[in-house]
């Protein structure tokens, strides 16, 4: 890569997970921390992009020059926040762990318990990376990520078509130290011709690798 090769790019970056709240006292999460899209905001700034990054609910944060936090809870809140940017951005990059459902309503009280079991209804969220795939322009890219358990390349190709997205970064759930939480993870590029694989290394050097390819690819535009 070389340094300033993003200058001039706007790119949307969802990280971390969405809370869906059950009550006042109580949600639906995931045990994604934002590390990986707070890498990626971090280099792609360091690289000359202007980064609108739209966090979920996470301890970690970031304030480095470049990068315009918006601090969101649910998937409903990062929806109508990514919907709000996409237009403007030349980019996006999807890290977040969003929640496929959440509860139908929210309770105003807290919710009493009894002694049977109790049911919930959870109804879809919106996914934000097939909304922004249908919207998107030939000037803008759409890169997702994917955590499959099995037949990663096949699912994770699946989701490219479905979602209109120009890569996906396919995460390994089984490599040691790899995903949520760790500092380091281990990726595949995935797109329709080719699946590129890349060793364990830093948040931080994958996040090198993923910006390089989508560097590449605009080249090719
Ligand atoms: O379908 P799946 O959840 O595996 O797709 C993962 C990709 O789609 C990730 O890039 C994730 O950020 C994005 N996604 C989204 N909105 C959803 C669900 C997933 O943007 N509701």
């Amino acid at each position: 890569f070389s340094p300033g090769d993003l200058t001039g790019s706007r790119i949307l970056i969802t990280a971390g997970p969405t809370h869906e709240d059950l009550d006042p006292v109580r949600y639906l999460g995931n045990r994604s921390t934002g590390k990986m899209g707070i890498a990626l905001a971090e280099a792609a700034a360091a690289r000359g992009a202007e980064v609108e990054l739209i966090l979920g609910p996470t301890e970690l944060s970031t304030s480095v020059p470049g990068v315009t936090t918006t601090n969101v809870r649910s998937a409903l809140e990062m929806h109508a926040a990514a919907m709000a940017r996409w237009s403007d951005c030349t980019a996006g990059i999807l890290s977040a762990a969003v929640a496929d459902y959440r509860p139908a309503e929210v309770a105003k009280e807290k919710i009493k318990k009894s002694d049977g079991a109790l049911q919930l209804r959870l109804v879809r969220n919106p996914d934000i990376a097939a909304e922004l795939g249908a919207s998107k322009r030939p000037d803008q890219l759409l890169v997702g990520f994917a955590l499959e358990t099995e037949n990663g390349v096949e699912n994770a190709r699946g989701k490219l078509e479905r979602k209109q997205l120009d890569f996906i970064v396919l995460n390994s759930p089984r490599t040691p130290g790899a995903g949520f939480g760790h500092d380091t993870n281990q990726i595949q590029l995935v797109d329709r011709n080719m699946v590129t694989d890349f060793e364990l290394k830093s948040k931080r050097a994958v996040a090198e690798d993923i910006l390089d390819r989508l560097v590449a690819v605009k080249q090719t535009r």
